[in-house]
């Protein structure tokens, strides 16, 4: 049986990630894959606790280690019950983030180092890496001002401008440095644009893939 493909999206609040999940499900479907849709924190009864936990505000303040250890607390259960089976079974995965977020938001916007990050990802993914990440960029000020309109902000949301430029900054970087295994798409333009922009990446890996 063929091993499935694990593709994750990223980016910072407000770049339209619900909307393009959306694309790129039925672009997976047209192309007939049986896939996982899944997210993080999250994508199992406990993770998704956890993810509450992260995103509920609250008065006390988090120590950034703590926040780093419930992500990936959530993100060994995730792996555990959801992510490697489904991959082993020949599912493919698509998660609405992953670590590349712990190193842009808990590594660029918290700025705890790149190190410590690496140390958690190797224990608790032991190798896996996704295959494909879809990394939706826009300014900061008109991905904040989007997810604004939307009502209540969480604990994430509620972070200054400045939090998510190095947020952004980090995501940049770490596509810069892996340019193999991402594509980065300018989410500045009309929805046909960056959906067009998702599908030539998605067609490419397809076709690499020899779909
Ligand atoms: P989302 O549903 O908008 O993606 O919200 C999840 C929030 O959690 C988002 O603000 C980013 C944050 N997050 C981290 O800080 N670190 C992580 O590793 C992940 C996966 C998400």
């Amino acid at each position: 049986m063929s091993v499935g493909r694990f593709i994750t999206l990223e980016g910072t609040e407000g770049v339209g990630k619900s909307t393009n999940l959306r694309f790129i499900e039925s672009v997976l479907q047209q192309q007939t894959i049986d896939y996982q849709l899944t997210r993080e924190p999250g994508g199992t009864p406990l993770a998704e606790e956890v993810r509450e936990l992260l995103l509920r505000n609250r008065t006390e303040e988090v120590a950034d280690d703590a926040e780093l250890l419930l992500v990936f607390a959530a993100r060994a259960q995730h792996l555990t019950s959801v992510i490697r089976p489904a991959l082993a079974a020949g599912r493919w995965v698509l998660c609405d983030r992953f670590t590349d977020a712990t190193f842009a938001y808990q590594g660029g916007g918290r700025g705890l180092s790149k190190e410590t990050i690496s140390l958690l990802e190797t224990l608790v993914q032991r190798g896996l890496q996704p295959d494909l990440t879809i990394l939706l960029d826009l300014p900061v000020e008109i991905g904040l001002s989007r997810a604004r309109q939307r009502g209540e902000l969480d604990r994430f949301e509620n972070e200054r401008m400045a939090f998510f430029e190095q947020v952004r900054q980090a995501y940049l970087e770490r596509a810069a440095a892996d340019p193999q295994r991402f594509a980065v798409i300018d989410a500045s333009g009309t929805l046909e644009q960056v959906q067009q922009q998702i599908a030539d990446v998605l067609q490419r890996y397809f076709q690499e893939q020899g779909l």
